[in-house]
This record gives structure tokens, sequence and C-alpha cells, in this order.
């Protein structure tokens, strides 16, 4: 049987790829995108290839939205294998001085309130699937192993949202694997943790050492994890990640 998977921020960046990767392996691709234009053109690009892929407009930070999204997922199939939930929101780089509630409040609502919102509304259907896996895509920059390490240049980098929504996300992702063993929940970082580069996209500028080839190589490893394999860890693409 063909596997599914809806991807938040499908329509470009790493979520793109990750859904060109696993469509080359026949899945069939729910690419959620906030917005319509793009995310059509995105699918576009799939469906050339002979893709089964369906746009599913989809803004984390909105509740009719993701409800809206479960509607027509559930139009096409009645189990869902793989949520990738991998939308995410830099924030301003506000330093911790300058920073608001507002201004974390803006990017936890894409970054963690997004990936909960959207976890407890696919609930029912990943829970229809044989062996469901939801992978995170946060950062190491979220990790206090990373934090704590000054080699790390994540250190000098002063600001409070984005950092703290990922240390977040990966506790929700903890909290889950703990209480839901029978699906699969994981976290992922893009980059590689002990070489320090992370992968060029939009969201960087394109200022990343990996190509988004590279940076999706662990949310495809989390995305097609055998029914044995782990829950409740944290990768890049060489391997763990301490929190
Ligand atoms: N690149 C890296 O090395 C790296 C490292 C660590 C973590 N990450 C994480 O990887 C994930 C993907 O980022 P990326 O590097 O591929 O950046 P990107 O190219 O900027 O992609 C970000 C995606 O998230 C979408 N998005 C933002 N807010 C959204 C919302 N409210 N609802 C739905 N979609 C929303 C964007 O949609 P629009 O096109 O509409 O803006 C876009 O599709 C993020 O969670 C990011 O934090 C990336």
């Amino acid at each position: 049987m063909t596997n599914s998977v809806l991807i938040t921020g499908g329509n470009k960046g790493l979520g793109f790829e990750a859904a060109r990767r696993l469509s080359e392996q026949g899945w069939t691709i729910f690419l959620g995108s906030r917005n319509e234009g793009r995310g059509k053109e995105a699918a576009d690009k799939l469906a050339d290839g002979g893709v089964n892929v369906v746009m599913v407009p989809l803004d984390v930070t909105s509740d009719e939205s993701v409800t809206e999204a479960v509607r027509l997922v559930r139009a096409h199939t009645d189990r869902l294998d793989v949520l990738i939930n991998n939308a995410g929101a830099p924030g301003n780089a506000v330093t911790p001085a300058n920073a608001t509630a507002d201004e974390l409040h803006a990017v936890y609502d894409t970054n963690v309130y997004g990936p909960v919102r959207v976890t407890h509304a696919f609930l029912p259907l990943l829970r229809a699937a044989d062996h469901p896996r939801v992978v995170m895509v946060s950062s190491a920059i979220g990790s206090f192993a990373v934090q704590a390490d000054p080699a790390q240049a994540a250190t000098k980098l002063h600001e409070l949202a984005y950092s703290s929504s990922k240390a977040a996300l990966n506790m929700i992702t903890v909290r889950y694997a703990q209480a839901h063993p029978e699906i699969k929940f994981n976290a992922v970082t893009p980059g590689e943790v002990a070489n320090r580069k992370f992968a060029a996209t939009d969201m960087n500028n394109h200022t990343g050492q990996l190509t988004v080839t590279e940076g999706t190589d662990p949310i495809i490893k989390l995305a097609t994890l055998d029914p044995d394999g782990p829950t409740g860890i944290f990768i890049d693409r060489l391997g763990p990640v301490s929190w």
C-alpha cells in the first residue's frame, strides 16, 4: 500500500524537497502551503513528474485553516501515514533585552502552537494508519546541549523567540512520544551539529553550507522509519543529537 504524507510549509525549502524525495518513493503527497498560489505552483512541479500530489491550503497559525485541511485530506484518504511539521518562522532576531511577549507569541504561534494544532487535528487520521510517524522539524538552536557549548555559533546569536520556540518543540516531541507509543514522534535538525552546518534556504538567506537534499536527510530517515524504529529521538543527518 502506498504511503501518504502531509508536509506543512511544503511549498519551498526543506518542505518542498522532502515532498520531492518522498514522491520519488511513490508516496502520495499532501503538500501544505499557507499561500495557495505558491502551493499550487509547487504541487504542479511535482504533478508534472507524475506524482500523486494534493495541494492543501494550510496556515498552521489558524484553527479554521487546519480544520479545513483535515476535511480536504479526508476527502482523499481515510488514513495518514506520516505528518511532517515543517513550517517554521525565524522571527526578527530581536535581542533578549528588546524582545516582547508579542514578538515571542508570533514565532510560537507558528513553531510551537502550529505543530500542536496540526498534530491534534490529524491524530484520528494518523491513528488509522498501520504505523504512523510524526516528524517535528526543530533546530539545533533549540538544543540546550548546543547552547551550552561555547564553540557553537548559535551561542553568539542573542535572540529569544526562535531558539526557545524550538526548545519547546523538542519537549513537545518527547511528551507526545511518551504518551503515544503507537505513533512515532521524533525531531530533527536539518544541519550537521558537530560541523556547525545548516541547509541553505530562504530562512537563512541561503547562507547554509548544506543543500536542501542534505538538509532533508534526517527528515526522510524519520519519515520512512520501520515499525520497530525509535520514537522520542532527536537527530541530524549524522546521527543522534543531544537535547
Ligand atoms: N535551513 C536550515 O538549515 C534549518 C535549520 C534548522 C531548522 N530549520 C527548520 O526547517 C523548517 C523549514 O525551514 P526552511 O529552512 O526550509 O525555510 P523556508 O524555505 O523559509 O521555508 C519555511 C516554510 O514554512 C512556511 N511557513 C511559515 N509560516 C507558516 C505558517 N504560518 N503556516 C504554514 N506555513 C508556514 C513557509 O511558507 P511561505 O512560503 O508562505 O513563507 C515555507 O514554506 C523550519 O521549521 C525551520 O525552522 C531549518
